[in-house]
Parts: structure tokens; sequence; C-alpha cells
């Protein structure tokens, strides 16, 4: 026993030091900072990278594919071999287990094996005593192809009937049939980009083999779980044998849940025959080339509505770009499906999914996970109609909303319980001044010939929960330790979202104690065993529930003692409470490590398991109806832009975003993640353009060629708050998911950019833009919409 410890334990001195006094203690719905912004700031938060390395690690690179798609004739890595400092090669026939890290089909080879899919494909590993020579050694093969015909675009993929998974087709009513019979018709095609996430930290892993054929694998990734089935499956060894661990990501975005894998496995396969630590941290124009991004979209729609811009039936028609394997492009393109509708009701609607395989990297879950690729064409539908009847976008938009008792069931069948878009919508459209606004631009345009303004307000609707309903988990671990400090692992990531606050924030308020007593800890497979991925936005709402359970039953565990020990028969442990870093029992208060010693030696079990499973959920994927999600998060945001005419050129003038995250957890954490989001999806729809050769190779494979926002790009004047409301589900504390919802508010910028251009030609066509609205793609639609006014 410790000294410090020692005093508690008299229990005079103890009723001694008790708190009379108590004030209402809230560790929930208060800002805080990230519990590693000093970490941070400073340089001292540990990544992957940073953790001390073993004696003896070697590094280790691969050796990527130079052709989209070929018979691999022959492989000469003698001088591969031959580089000073190489201590081993290794190929597809080293792997002792299964060679596959598909998250979901086994069609994901760790490294080619007889035919390569696209260009960067990892073919060999290179193992040196440093990451420069085995990088430098790395490109020495000689390898020698056979070229297959290669298939590059969504489209491409469509025509030749080339998918990686059967199509999807969600249907309700008889949506060309109304279309056709409604008072307007129209029709149209766009395209819609793909993303790199561009997390800050690469991608990397460390494996260290361990005794008895362990393997110890510290890895930036969001899915620590999937990471230590995959490295399992390689080694073939069983799941117990594999260690995980991740402290924190410098981001992840869902490039790192199951794209983190084939670098687990190459770094666990080469410790595991070398029997050397190793790391794996490819460089960022190698990680660019080997992972999948946001899949891009190719749609076409038709459109029949009235003369208010009520839609009467609407189809849409999605191809997605997959790549060559497919990873996971099927959850993606179904939450697509299942966000077309976005926040609106259409009475008869065609939803059909395309899954394209092409010979390109294997595109994968980034921020919205195909929501954001449904919600924008619906979103460019109501912009057409619109403007087709001059009408302003927000009206069309307001006309066509879900309402809250009647018209509120989503094509896939769940009845939306929760609306609050209209009061929602409301709210911003007074505090942005938008109908002011758009008058005084209007004048403006009408005044000025190269610069043209635009103003668009868009809606969000984003289902919370993972459409694969047993994902819907997630588990705990709390330690009290004889001190009074606490100690929180659980099965989630932290990718700088903040998740590990919150954590720490609810296992606090649980147990009445000070932010400052909880640490979380890394997270760590051996500790909480089959977690899901830290995505779908469910961080918090899984893991949050599973830590507040594991304190729960500490919580009542030491509420019976304390009622025995100070309740004199007369407080029920149900009415003993904990608050203010004290125990209160009736008339007296208790400091809390008091209790917890009296605890241990009354040998009172100190650490808990907590376990959630989000309910009401089900899901049927072969007819594509359920109730997917627990609830909706709703947001909005309004965006003014400028553009030059004659350059091409935009800037973001002013944004006003309102987003529902219910009852916040933690508001500061909440307004950063809505900010992060925003900029986010404002690069992906204006900046961020990715562009592959005609031979396949991905050219904007850098920072230098990939322009992502920076500081200088932030709208001007940017308003961010939230909207005041509370879960109507019984979510943690009845706060809502913040991490993806948000990547939608910037559509606003896209169809304010859309709205400038259009003005060009005094608003009478829809200008045929697709995103990302480069400089270069506003310019066309520029030039579209003059020459359409030539006629
Ligand atoms: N925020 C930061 N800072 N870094 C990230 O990598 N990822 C986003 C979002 N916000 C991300 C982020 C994505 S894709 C998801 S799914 C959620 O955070 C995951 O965390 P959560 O479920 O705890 O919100
Ligand atoms: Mo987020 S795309 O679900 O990791």
């Amino acid at each position: 026993m410790n000294q410090q410890a020692e005093p508690f334990l008299d229990e005079a001195k103890a009723r001694e030091e008790a708190v009379t006094t108590h004030e209402p203690f809230a560790q929930v719905h208060v800002s805080r900072p990230h519990e590693s912004a000093h970490l941070h700031v400073s340089g001292r938060a540990t990544y992957t990278d940073d953790i001390p390395v073993v004696a003896g690690t070697l590094h280790a690179a691969l050796g990527l594919s130079q052709k989209p798609h070929a018979r691999i004739v022959a492989m000469d890595l003698a001088k591969v071999r031959a580089t000073p400092g190489v201590v081993a090669v290794l190929t597809a026939e080293d792997i002792p287990g299964v060679n596959d890290c598909g998250p979901i089909l086994h069609d994901d080879p760790v490294l080619a094996d007889g035919v390569v899919q696209f260009v960067g494909q990892p073919m060999f590993i290179v193992v040196a005593t440093s990451h420069d020579t085995a990088r430098l050694a790395a490109r020495r093969a000689e390898v020698q192809y056979e070229e297959l015909p290669a298939v590059l675009t969504a489209q491409q993929a469509r025509a030749a009937n080339q998918s990686v998974l059967p199509p999807m087709k969600l249907a309700r009513g008889e949506a060309s049939t109304r279309a056709a019979r409604a008072p307007h018709r129209h029709e149209g095609e766009m395209l819609l980009g793909g993303q790199e996430q561009f997390y800050l930290e690469g991608q990397i892993a460390y494996a260290v083999p361990k005794d008895d054929d362990g393997m110890h694998v510290w890895c930036s990734t969001q899915h620590p779980s999937e990471m230590q089935h995959l490295v399992a499956h390689v080694l073939g060894v069983h799941s117990h044998n594999v260690l995980v661990e991740c402290r924190r990501m410098g981001g992840g975005f869902g490039g790192k849940e199951s794209q983190s894998g084939i670098f687990a496995c190459c770094a666990a396969l080469a410790a595991w025959k070398l029997l050397c630590p190793v790391k794996l941290r490819p460089d960022r124009d190698d990680d660019m080339m080997i992972t999948g991004k946001r899949h891009d979209f190719h749609y076409t729609y038709e459109v029949g509505y009235d003369d208010a811009g009520t839609i009467e039936g609407v189809s849409v028609d999605m191809t997605s770009r997959c790549g060559f394997s497919a990873d996971l492009s099927g959850p993606v393109m179904t939450r697509a499906v299942c966000h077309f509708d976005n926040a609106y009701w259409l009475p008869d609607v065609s939803i059909a999914g395309f899954c394209g395989k092409t010979n390109t990297q294997s595109n994968t879950a980034f921020r919205g996970f195909g929501g954001p690729q449904g919600a924008f064409a619906i979103e460019y539908i109501m912009d057409d109609v619109a403007r087709s009847l001059g009408l302003d976008s927000l009206d069309v938009r307001r006309r066509n909303l879900y309402g809250k008792t009647q018209n509120n069931e989503t094509p896939y069948g769940q009845v939306i319980e929760d609306n609050v878009i209209h009061e929602l919508m409301d709210e911003l459209v007074e505090t942005s001044g938008y109908r002011a606004r758009r008058a005084a631009i209007r004048e403006f345009n009408a005044n000025n010939a190269v610069l043209k303004k635009g103003i668009a307000i868009t809606p969000v609707k984003f289902g919370i929960a993972f459409n694969v309903t047993h994902f819907n988990q997630a588990g705990a671990l709390v330690h009290i330790y004889t001190d009074g400090s606490v100690l929180v692992n659980h099965g989630g990531t932290e990718m700088g979202q903040g998740l590990n606050t919150k954590v720490a924030q609810v296992v606090a308020h649980e147990l009445g104690i000070e932010f400052a007593r909880v640490r979380v800890t890394a997270t760590d497979t051996s500790k909480v065993a089959n977690t899901s991925a830290t995505a779908a936005s469910t961080g918090s709402d899984l893991n949050g529930k599973a830590a507040q359970d594991a304190a729960r039953q500490l919580r009542e565990r030491l509420a019976a003692l304390a009622a025995t020990t100070y309740g004199k028969g007369e407080v029920s442990a149900a009415d003993v409470r904990f608050e203010n870093e004290s125990v209160v029992v009736g008339e007296t208060v208790v400091p809390f490590e008091t209790l917890v010693s009296k605890a241990y030696l009354a040998r009172v079990q100190l650490w808990s398991d907590g376990f959630y499973a989000t309910p009401k959920l089900y899901w049927d994927q072969a007819t594509l109806r359920g109730r997917p999600f627990y609830y909706y998060s709703y947001g909005a945001a309004v965006s003014e832009v400028v553009i030059d005419t004659l350059t091409g050129e935009m800037r973001v003038l002013r944004a006003d975003a309102l987003h529902d995250v219910g009852a916040s957890l933690n508001p500061a954490l909440d307004v950063g993640q809505v900010e992060g989001g925003f900029i986010q999806g404002m690069g992906w729809l204006t900046t961020e353009e990715l562009w592959w050769k005609p031979d396949g190779k991905l050219m904007t494979h850098a920072p230098s060629t990939y322009k992502i926002p920076t500081v200088n790009d932030t709208p001007a004047e940017f308003n961010v708050k939230l909207f005041k409301n509370r879960n109507a589900e019984d979510s943690i504390h009845r706060s809502k998911a913040v991490g993806e919802p948000p990547l939608l508010l910037p559509f606003s910028v896209f169809f304010a950019i859309r709205d400038a251009v259009a003005s060009v030609a005094d608003y009478r066509f829809n200008p045929p833009m697709n995103a990302p609205a480069t400089a270069e793609e506003i310019l066309k639609g520029v030039r579209a919409v003059q020459a359409m006014a030539r006629g």
C-alpha cells in the first residue's frame, strides 16, 4: 500500500475530509480540449513512427506494378537483392497463409501473384537495414509484363459490364411513368470526382515477432480487429497469436479502415519470415499510388415535377469506380442508395447502383461512405428543377422536404421519426440573411461583367449506424486503481476526432469525478476483442455507451458498499450520489478515492467490462429494406462565392453552417468536426481532382499536383453553429454522431458556384458542370452557358 493511499483508510480522517457542499456536476455537455491537444501542439503525441524501435529493426518498402493490367511474365529481382543493405526480398510465394487482405470478399491479394491489376499494385517486399535503401532497391526490379486490356473509368466498366458486385436496385412506385406524366420532365447526366483521404500521418505498420509464434503489430488503423484477422490469415496462425495496437492516428478519414491492411500484412510477413522487427512506412507518393480513395460516380437521371417544383417521379442510375477489387465498394454503394433521398420525400423513386470494376486503386471508405455521393445527385436534380422553373432553389428544396408526420417514409422503408430539418433551415435562412443576400447578389451580377457571385443553401439528413447490423456493437474495459485513478480501454480508435475525450468524459460523468482522473489507453486487440471499425460516425455512440455500461457497473458496486458503510441502513444504494469527486451517502460526503480504497480492502472488484449493441436495427441487403439507421443527423449550410469568369478562379466569401449533433457531449469538439468536415467536403467539390493518365498511372499522387484546401481557402467569413436539439433516441447522453454528416454541408459551395456560372446567361440555363468545380470546370461551365445563350 503506498503512502498516499494510506490516510484514506482511516475512517475518522476520511469523515473529517468529507466535503459537505456540492455543486451541480457535469462532465458531459461541456466544452473541453481534446485529451491530447497539449501533445499535438508540442509535438509530443506518439504516432506509430514515433514509437522507439527495438534493436535490430529492419525497414520494408514495396515494389509496385508499372502496368494497369498485365500478366507478370518474369520478375527479375537480382539487382534488388544485390543492393547493399538489402536483407531479403519477399514475394507472394513467401506467404505461409492466405495471400489476401480483402475485408469482405477475398479478391485482394497482399502481393500480386501472376497478374497485376493496377499501376501501383504491390508485387514484392524489400527488407533492408534502412528505409531509404529499401525504397531505392525496390526500383531496381526488372519485370516483364504481358499487357492485358485495361478499363479505367466507371463508364468504361459499365459499358463492358464489368463489376465487382451484383448491381443494386431500390424502387418505390412507378418513377418513370410518373415522370413522363408530370407537367415537366427533365433528364441529365454528370460526374462527381473521387477524393484522396490525405491523412497527415501516412499509412504505417511496425511488426515485432513475439514469443511462441506471436506477432505484435503497431499500426495506424481505424480497424485494429480487422488488422489482427488479416495478419493471422496471412501468417496462417490464430487470431490469439496477433496483437494489434494503435494509440492514435494522424487522421484516417476512412482511408485506414481496410486500406491499412496491406501494410500491416506486409510488415508482419517480413517480421515473421526474418524473425526481426520490421517497419513499413510508404512515402506519400507510394501511399497515394497504392491505396484506394473515395469512389467517383457517374450518374444519369430523370425527373418529373410540377409548376412549383414538387417532385413526382425521379430515377437515378449511379455507377461507381471501384477499382480492381470489391473492398468496401458494396457497403459504400448501399449507403449511396440509402442517401439519394437526402432530406426529401420522393413519392415515386428508382435508384440503381452499379459497382464498376476498373484497373485502378481499390476505392474504399471516405468520410460519408457513399452517403455524399448519393445525396449529391438529388441536390443536383433540385438545382436543375429550380433553375428550369426560374424559382429560388431554397423554395424548391423546402417544398420537397420530408414531412414530420406524413410523407416521411424513406425509399428503403424506414419511417423518419426525428425530423428537424424544417426548423433548422428556417433558423439558418434567418441568421444567414439568405433572402436579402440573394437579392443583393443578383444586383451585383447585373452590374459586373467579369466577377460573378452565387449563393446556395443545401440541407443534410444523414443516417447513423452501420448498414451491416452486427457491426453496431462495442466493448469497453474500465479499471479503477486503488488511488482512485481510472484507466479506460475501448474498441474505438482515436484519429483526431476526439473519441477518447468523449469516452473519458462519459466515464468521469458516470463516476462523478474530474476528467483529469480518467486516462484512455491505446486501442489494443488483447483488451477488447472483436471490435468494429471506428467508422460510420458511430465511435462515440457505440464506445461511449459501452464505457458507460462498464462505469455504471463499477458505480453500482461502489454505491452498494457506500450504502452499507456510511448509510447506517437508512440510505439505499440507489440513493448514493457520485459527484464532485465525492460520494454522497445521505448526510455523509466521502472522497471518491476513500471509497475506492475501502472497496479494495473489502475485496470488491474494481474493474469492469461493458458492452453495447444498438437497438431497433434490421436490414435486408437482398431487398435493400429495413431500419438501417438508429436515428438521423441534420444540418444545412448557406455558401456565397465569387468567380472570375475569365480565369475560373473562385473564392468562398461566406459560409454559414447550422448542424444538429443532438445534445452535444462536447460542443468545442463538435464545432471542430463541423468545420473540418465542411472544409474537407469543400476541397472534394472544388480543387481536389484525381487524374489518371490514359496508361493507367495516377498522376496526382502528391500535394504538388493534388490540391487540398489550405487556410487560404477557408471562407472569408465562416459561421458554424450547433442546432439546439436532443436525440429522440436513447443515444449516449442524447448526443448525435458528428464525424461524417458535416462533409455534405459544402454541397452549398458547389451549387453557389453553379449559381454564379448560370448568372452569365441570366440564369436561363442549367450549367452542365461536373464536380469538382475546379477553375477549369468553372471556365467550361461559363463557356457552355454562353454558347447556350447564343443558341
Ligand atoms: N476527424 C479527424 N480529425 N480525423 C479523422 O480521420 N475521420 C472522420 C470523422 N472525423 C476523421 C475525423 C470519419 S471518416 C469518421 S467515420 C469519424 O470521424 C470516425 O470517428 P467517430 O465515429 O468517433 O466520429
Ligand atoms: Mo468513416 S468513412 O466511416 O471511416
